[in-house]
């Protein structure tokens, strides 16, 4: 049994938007409080921020995070969390029945980002907020001292602007379970009049309309044809959320997660493709992944009225990490449509980082993530792959390889990532390489184990980890590598 990988520079498929490597923090469990934000912890600076947690996404590159939720976010007022701490309210959080005590709030997240170096998403609340709200929050944010919400930030120790240039217009408002839950009409309605403030506000602002909370919605993809047609003009993307599961433990079959999540911006794609024409627009809509993750072993979401409770601490194996990285695959992939993507969420809810008060774990699934955001950069390239089949109860035949490449003409590096489904023996594969073919593999990163099922733990944090194999030359443009069973590999070329 072989496999060959056809590697031609130039079918290209599209630039790679750096915004596909994104993250979501969300006030949802610990990942604010006793994640990003834990002024008790010996591991926080001055400010309180987690130098450890910080430390790990840095080195993951995030560049764009999306906040402050997720369903919180639709019953939560943003005034709340600004101002001197001492006089922010305490409230209920009905989305996961946790006490929020506002500490945290849109300043120290601008704060976060610009310790990451990553770019702010900012969600407006369209549950229980209004227009007037939504458009006080993109003056306070992003307009020059010399108004009322300008001066606000200035008097909160804000002078400049902080230049929120991405901002959702609600969150997953076609869900019953949403606080304020709209039906594709009124939502459409009251986004665009929401999308029209926020605009008149700071015109150079991207807007997010909220597309389906998933495919299994029975509204999918209605609701994103309805809305799309009353908000077409007025917004910049489309916003698709997606959790993988493996409940029935079908190995087969979430292994080749990538079908669906392919199946689903193709899907998107083409309902933008279809109201752009039905409207006769001339404007091109893109798409927006901003929740994205596997989420099913702890589902936790009541958080019993406590301050951070740990909710959703997912722990993340190796068969997570292997669908995680089919899905950095996709982004690559569908480059051309999809241009923003944020990992639900970062650091301890559904995250690939558990933090504790002794430490900081980093779960299978930061891993991919760190080699796909350290190599998947320039151009995105159009992968011929021809490897054996085999039978998925959920998506019929596969290929036992998902593939991917990027190549940078400008400094000639390139990176190929392939998933390695199979489940008994090594696969060998040959790469060929046309066009501008690399002379060399600069580094081969490998992540695998002989147990889908094995991850790291606080007693063993190594468990699953990625190794690298020396370098070596490329001859002729071809290289023949044999890709261990259930592997995620990563070559890196010159
Ligand atoms: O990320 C956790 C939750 O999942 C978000 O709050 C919501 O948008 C989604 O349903």
């Amino acid at each position: 049994m072989t496999a060959r990988i056809y590697i031609d520079t130039q079918r290209i498929i599209g630039e790679i938007s750096p915004l596909l490597f994104g993250g979501f923090a969300e006030h949802m469990g610990r990942c604010i409080y006793g994640g990003l934000y834990d002024p008790g912890s010996p591991h926080a600076d001055g400010r309180g921020y987690r130098q450890d947690v910080l430390q790990a996404l840095r080195e993951l590159r995030l560049s764009v995070i999306r906040y402050p939720g997720g369903n919180f976010l639709s019953g939560y007022h943003w005034r709340d969390g600004v101002g001197p701490r001492e006089e922010r309210p305490r409230h209920r959080d009905l989305a996961w029945q946790s006490i929020e005590t506002n500490q945290f709030g849109t300043n120290e997240f601008i704060e976060v980002c610009r310790l990451l170096n990553a770019l702010p998403m900012l969600g407006v609340n369209l549950g229980t907020g209004t227009i007037e709200e939504a458009a006080a929050l993109v003056e306070y944010c992003n307009a020059p001292v010399g108004s009322h919400y300008a001066d606000l930030r200035a008097a909160h120790g804000y002078p400049t602007p902080h230049a929120v240039p991405y901002w959702c217009l609600g969150n997953e408002m076609d869900g019953p379970w949403q606080i304020g839950h709209l039906d594709a009409l009124d939502y459409g309605k009251k986004a665009r009049e929401a999308a029209k403030v926020m605009r008149l506000q700071d015109p150079a602002i991207q807007l997010i309309l909220c597309g389906s909370s998933s495919t299994s919605m029975r509204t999918y993809p209605e609701w994103d044809r309805l809305v799309l047609e009353t908000c077409y003009d007025q917004v910049d993307y489309l916003a698709l959320h997606y959790y993988a599961t493996n409940h029935d433990n079908d190995l087969g079959s979430y292994l080749a997660m990538a079908a669906q999540f392919e199946e689903q911006v193709d899907t998107l794609a083409a309902t933008l493709r279809y109201v752009k024409a039905v409207l006769r627009s001339r404007r091109t809509l893109y798409l927006s992944w901003d929740e994205w993750n596997v989420w099913y072993k702890d589902r936790s979401g009541r958080g019993g009225w406590q301050e951070g409770p740990p909710l959703s601490e997912e722990v993340y194996n190796l068969e997570d990490a292997l669908v995680v990285g089919q899905w950095l695959n996709v982004f690559l992939r569908k480059c051309d449509v999809l241009k923003i993507a944020c990992i639900a969420q970062i650091v301890n809810t559904i995250a690939p980082l558990h933090a504790t008060q002794d430490g900081l774990l980093r779960h299978t699934t930061y891993y991919p993530f760190l080699l796909a955001s350290a190599y998947g950069r320039g151009l995105s390239l159009d992968v011929l792959t021809q490897a054996p089949l085999y039978d998925t109860r959920l998506f019929g035949p596969m290929p036992l390889l998902d593939v991917a490449a990027s190549h940078d003409p400008a400094t000639g590096a390139g990176a190929v990532f392939i998933v390695n489904r199979s489940v008994g023996e090594p696969l060998v594969t040959e790469v060929v390489w046309q066009g501008a073919a690399p002379t060399r593999v600069l580094a081969r990163h490998e992540l695998t184990g002989d147990d889908p099922k094995a991850f790291n733990g606080l007693a063993e944090p190594n468990r699953v980890v990625p190794r690298t194999l020396p370098g070596q030359p490329i001859q002729d443009g071809r290289l023949t590598l044999s890709l261990p069973p259930l592997s995620f590999t990563v070559l890196a070329t010159t």
